[in-house]
């Protein structure tokens, strides 16, 4: 079961954290996989423009957290292809570009994991500025939207394609102190839900993925005491594992998740029941 041996599958922000995970466990279930970033190894990096976009990126560029090399390197030590592209969810052409490109070495496209996101503007709203509620919605919500825009064709002409986007519980319950990140996590299920609606007569599945708190590099850098906060509100009282993530998108991918989309499926411990 779940087997995703024959199909390619592109993964977007898969550098590190959750989509670096995701990607693993694509390739592990036997797909071709497309690991693609805003960041990639060995590119030289211009740290005060980097900053004015992400402080997080920056934090990962300078501590070796970018790892596209070693990940498309494990898939292919499980006997999977794969490829990697730098690719900015942000701009249209780049992602044309990506996708032309895969088309022509494999042939298809299957699998499209919108992973890459931003979450590091957090500030009351008093203090918050355009500029990051824009960004915010550019990237988490419009960024998708692009993606699924490039890839639709070729999934429509082959009749299959399963789409899987990572919005987040807080999509649902509202993220304190994170307007633009809820706003645009929101945003992801009702784009999930119209195109899903579209896809269906094309084979075509589309679906959001709403993880709790993942232990991913981003996430622990939050301090102890706000993390041992974060733990007590989860019914499971643990933060989830990339892995836990994973294995419910390579299920949402593979033949076996047939009859599924529209579909806002939570991967949270309970982070999202009324815990007490
Ligand atoms: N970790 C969690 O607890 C959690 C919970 C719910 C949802 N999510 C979502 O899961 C996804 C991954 O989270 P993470 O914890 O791994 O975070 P992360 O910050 O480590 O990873 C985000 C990735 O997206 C990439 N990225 C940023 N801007 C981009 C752009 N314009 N174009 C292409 N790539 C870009 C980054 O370079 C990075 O590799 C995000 O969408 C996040 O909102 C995470």
């Amino acid at each position: 079961m779940f087997s995703l041996t024959g199909k390619v599958a592109l993964v977007t922000g898969a550098s590190r954290g959750l989509g670096r995970v995701i990607a693993l466990a694509l390739g592990s279930a036997g797909a071709r996989v497309v690991v693609t970033d805003l960041l990639v190894e060995n590119e030289k990096i211009d740290k005060a423009e980097l900053a004015q976009y992400s402080r997080l990126a920056v934090h990962f560029a300078e501590t070796g957290g970018i790892k596209t090399e070693s990940t498309a390197e494990e898939i292919r030590k499980m006997g999977s292809e794969s490829l990697i592209f730098k690719m900015d969810v942000t701009i249209p052409d780049e992602i044309l570009k990506v996708i032309a490109e895969v088309v022509e070495k494999f042939g298809r496209i299957d699998i499209l994991v919108n992973n890459a996101g931003v979450m590091d503007n957090m500030a009351l709203l008093e203090n918050q500025t355009d500029r990051m509620w824009d960004r915010d919605l550019k990237v988490n919500l419009t960024g998708v939207y692009n993606c699924i825009r490039e890839v639709w064709p070729h999934m429509m002409n082959q009749k299959w394609g399963r789409i899987i986007n990572i919005s987040s519980f807080v999509g649902l319950s509202g993220a304190f102190a994170q307007p633009g990140y809820g706003a645009s996590k929101a945003g992801i299920i009702g784009l999930t839900k119209s195109v899903a609606l579209e896809g269906a007569k094309y084979g075509i599945t589309v679906n959001a993925l709403l993880p709790g708190f993942i232990e991913t590099d981003a996430i622990m850098l939050h301090k102890p005491e706000m993390l041992e906060r974060i733990k007590n509100r989860i019914a499971m009282k643990r933060l989830g594992k990339p892995e836990e993530i994973a294995s419910a998108v390579v299920f949402l991918a593979s033949r076996e998740a047939s009859y599924i989309t529209g579909a806002e499926m939570s991967v949270t411990g309970g982070a999202d029941l009324f815990v007490f």
